[in-house]
């Protein structure tokens, strides 16, 4: 079994994990009563902020009309979601495989709290979907390591992609919670989302600093630097994923995937990316992956 951890865990996250617990009890919710979901949601508004918007910035955006801004907003809140909710299927199958297995006795009590919001975070995000806009678009790929590496180093690239990807689904959530000028169904789900995951991101902050210590005490620091380079691309692809062919051509833009590759090659992109991925970049600072 690969996934087996021989890491201790010390008192600290052994405490943490509790309190996390308690949190996750006191916040619990029934989802499926707790949107109201109107017949329709504001054609003419945006539907996603537009300072978020992968064109913001951009030479290209200067060259839309409002309306397909609009037009752009709903489709690109459509690719963010569906990336959380396949997003979601992925990590909940790696954390699915190691829940109840040996060395993960200590956190096991809160991948049950983990999975359970989990699930209802994909239904949500899934119902915003098909309710308005009557799809889900494709999974593009979330990349989890196959089972060549080290079980130490494979857990710790498989929580360490859970939590990358959380912090950065978080960055947007927390905006457009934020964002009075949004209709309230989408703030409603992203204002729930940004509540739970503020646990699960603190939860994973603490698994990823341990498991590193792991794996730096029994590999190379060649392996170690590796390892980061490993999760710098996994940045990209994410970062890549926001700027979606599917979105362009749903919004009825001519040329979609010259468009997208116009959109990211634009100099004004660079500095947007660096507060998008500012959280994680300080975060592995931090535990000293990156320099
Ligand atoms: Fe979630
Ligand atoms: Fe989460």
């Amino acid at each position: 079994m690969s996934a087996v951890s021989t890491i201790e865990w010390t008192e600290e996250f052994a405490r943490a994990v509790d309190r996390l617990i308690d949190v996750s009890v006191d916040d619990y919710y029934n989802p499926y009563r707790t949107f109201e979901w109107p017949e329709s949601i504001a054609p003419n508004d945006l539907w996603m902020s537009r300072e978020l918007l992968s064109v913001h910035g951009t030479a290209a955006e200067k060259e839309l009309s409002h309306e397909q801004l609009v037009e752009l907003s709903r489709w690109e809140s459509v690719n963010l979601y569906s990336l959380i909710a396949h997003g979601i299927r992925e990590l909940l199958i790696e954390v699915m495989r190691r829940i109840h297995t040996p060395g993960y006795e200590i956190p096991t009590p809160y991948f049950h709290h983990f999975i359970g919001e989990e699930n209802e975070h994909m239904w949500f995000f899934a119902e915003f979907c098909l309710r308005y806009a009557g799809r889900i678009y494709p999974d593009r790929r979330m990349v989890f390591p196959t089972d060549e590496r080290a079980p130490e180093m494979n857990n710790f690239i498989v929580f360490s992609q859970i939590l990358i990807f959380e912090q950065i689904g978080d960055y947007f959530n927390a905006k457009m919670a934020a964002d009075t000028d949004l209709p309230e169904t989408v703030r409603a789900v992203n204002r729930i989302h940004h509540r739970d995951e503020s646990r699960h991101i603190a939860f994973g902050g603490k698994l990823v600093k341990a498991l590193f210590e792991e794996v730096r005490r029994t590999h190379s620091p060649e392996e170690v630097e590796e390892v980061g380079q490993y999760l710098r691309g996994y940045i990209d692809l994410i970062i890549q994923m926001l700027y979606s062919r599917d979105a362009y051509q749903d919004a009825g833009i001519p040329n979609p995937t010259k468009f997208r590759a116009a959109v990211i090659a634009d100099p004004a992109r660079a500095p947007i990316t660096a507060r998008i991925t500012e959280r994680t970049n300080n975060f592995y600072r931090r535990i000293g992956l990156f320099h």
